[in-house]
């Protein structure tokens, strides 16, 4: 047997048991008398004892072990004298009366502690390692417990989990596709899915009524944070539902989560329109956790000869509160220097301090007089301490920058408190969105989101300015800032779905080359249907109230899509290249 017990488990209630434990070591020390090992596994650490006057030999060679060797000892489990509070075994140890190396162990590249010495390339070239430390465990667990409490909600709800296929045709959903060479078909290729969309609709139309999965996606876009090549979705599709019914669904599951992974009760998530975000806060996923709404000064800015807010197109503000004894010149340099960055790239910042004493210094107080610049702070309700940013120019501009601008001062200021969950639903997203370089549209979310009912009519008829007005039943769930999930109600209508296959720019054929299938089921009884999909990586990180999915996967890939660990991608060689019919460096004769 290789243990009795496990490493986190043993009390002063064992206290005289004869025990075997097994695990890695940890740690060593040797007192000269005495030798201390930490033992490590899953579960814990439990420290072993290795006495010189009772045992020299055993005490020789636990002296030799070096860290991450695997043992099974036995021994007798004793009180501590000097006990370690902080450790749910640190009351008792192991007086060891008998000690096996199971496996040696090389000394590790970086420490196997909570606060390791290994830079992120390294630990990810030696994974298994970094998955050592407990709080990289302690991910991976807390996701498995996700995992199995999603299902279990779904599962009680009627939802059904089904398998879709991972080799696929391409579904457009605004990334690039991976993409897979098919050796019995030549020059020809699968895709590997960026989510099962049309998969979760077919089976719809196959009466399966409610459908989820947790499921890999594939999608070949620039890599950040929050963003993985491969990654998981809990993806869900209702037959027969309404908007709200699938916000209600998908509110209880979260609400469900939280309260089992974190004991924490959300109340009900406010619903903001598209619209609204973009004018408060000038971002469709705003974080609010804190205030620090946008106010737009046209009226109160303009036509008073300072020519940059006159020829803007929106002279819009945020207000800080309490901080203008705090903001030096220095850091007001500083963050009109952040807002100028080519990311931002805003052309200055102006600000108007509303100082303690009453008075009022501003970086446009040459332009404005102290009534003007009273009559400003009036708007955002600012009282004496706090601090007004304003950034001008074209509308989309200024609220994308100003949204910037906002979370890096909610950052500065500490205002995205821990343990904070702030959710909402986004709703009443445009249908279509005008790419002013390509000359197209693209479709907001998917090609497969429907019109709201009342747009449905102009949707077929309009000319090309109704088409941006069109608004979709699609919706997005964020928390803290975090786009967790989005879905929409679909188009269940062959006419409907070809007539947004055109506006997005598909010929006839290219459409029914791509997704005939799908419009062909609609022509059998399509119900009305909708879903969702989150993203279960980015729950997991938020739930902890961490920004990198990363540390939620347990293989990852790095910011140029590279797994370090087996080094992949890499080249295959020539045989493979032919026998799936493309290029190979051999050059032929
Ligand atoms: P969408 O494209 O909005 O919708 O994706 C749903 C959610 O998946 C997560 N996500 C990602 N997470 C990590 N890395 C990525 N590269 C990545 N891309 C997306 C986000 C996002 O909100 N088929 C539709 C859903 C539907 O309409 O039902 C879809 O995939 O959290």
């Amino acid at each position: 047997m290789y243990r009795t017990h496990n490493c986190g488990e043993l009390r002063l209630g064992n206290e005289g048991q004869t025990v075997t434990l097994s695990g890695w070591v940890q740690k060593s020390r040797d007192l000269g008398g005495m030798t201390f090992i930490d033992l490590r596994d899953r579960y814990g650490i439990t420290q072993l004892v290795f006495n010189m006057d009772e045992n020299a030999e055993l005490c020789e060679a636990a002296r030799k072990l070096g860290r991450e060797y695997v043992l099974r000892v036995n021994g007798s489990v004793k009180e501590r004298s000097s006990k370690n509070p902080n450790r749910a075994t640190g009351d008792i140890e192991i007086d060891v009366t008998a000690l096996e190396v199971l496996n040696a162990s090389d000394t590790p590249p970086f420490t196997i502690e909570d606060e390791t010495d290994g830079g992120e390339e390294l630990r990810m070239k030696y994974r298994y390692l970094d998955l050592r430390r407990t709080p990289v465990q302690n991910n991976i667990i807390f996701r498995s417990k996700l995992a199995i409490e999603t299902r279990k909600y779904l599962a009680e709800a009627g939802f059904i989990e089904v398998e879709t296929p991972v080799l696929i045709k391409s579904t457009p959903e605004g990334a690039r596709d991976f993409v897979v060479p098919s050796r019995m078909n030549p020059g020809q290729f699968y895709a590997l899915p960026q989510s099962p969309q049309t998969f979760k609709q077919i089976l719809m139309v196959s009466g399966l009524d409610k459908y989820f999965q947790i499921v890999k996606c594939f999608r070949d876009e620039d890599l950040r944070a929050d963003r993985q090549p491969e990654f998981t979705q809990i993806d869900c599709e209702m037959s027969f539902v309404t908007q709200d019914e699938v916000l209600d669904t998908f509110e209880g599951l979260t609400k469900n989560l939280f309260q089992r992974m974190l004991e924490v009760a959300l109340p009900d998530f406010p619903r903001m329109s598209y619209d609204e975000a973009m004018e408060n806060y000038g971002i469709d996923k705003p974080d609010l956790r804190f205030e620090m709404k946008f106010q737009n000064l046209n009226s109160l800015a303009k036509g008073k000869g300072f020519k940059v807010f006159d020829d803007a197109e929106a002279v819009i503000g945020i207000c800080a509160k309490g901080i203008a004894a705090d903001y030096s010149n220095k850091q007001m340099n500083e963050l009109t220097d952040w807002v100028k960055r080519p990311q931002i790239g805003a052309k200055g910042l102006v600000y108007i301090k509303y100082n303690e004493d009453g008075s009022i210094k501003s970086s446009v107080g040459k332009f404005y007089s102290d009534e003007d610049l009273q009559s400003w702070g009036t708007a955002f309700g600012a009282e004496k301490g706090d601090v007004v940013f304003i950034l001008s120019g074209e509308l989309d501009k200024t609220r994308k920058q100003l949204g910037e601008l906002r979370l890096e001062l909610g950052r500065r200021l500490g205002l995205m408190k821990d343990g904070d969950f702030k959710p909402l639903w986004v709703v009443d997203f445009p249908l279509l969105e005008w790419d002013e370089d390509a000359e197209r549209f693209h479709a907001m979310h998917h090609p497969f989101t429907s019109p709201k009912k009342s747009d449905v009519e102009r949707m077929l008829n309009g000319d090309h300015e109704t088409m941006k007005a069109l608004r979709a039943d699609a919706y997005d769930l964020v928390i803290n800032g975090v786009e967790i999930g989005g879905g929409s109600i679909r188009i269940h209508d062959r006419a409907l779905q070809e007539r947004n296959f055109k506006l997005l720019g598909f010929t006839e054929e290219e459409a029914e080359d791509q997704f005939g299938f799908l419009m062909g089921a609609f022509e059998y009884g399509a119900p009305p249907h909708g879903g969702i999909a989150f993203g279960f990586d980015r729950l997991c990180a938020v739930l902890k109230g961490q920004n990198s999915i990363r540390d939620f996967i347990a293989f990852p890939k790095n910011n140029m899509g590279r797994d370090m660990m087996i080094d992949a991608p890499s080249k295959i060689d020539d045989t493979q290249l032919e026998e799936l019919h493309l290029q190979s460096d051999v050059k032929e004769d």
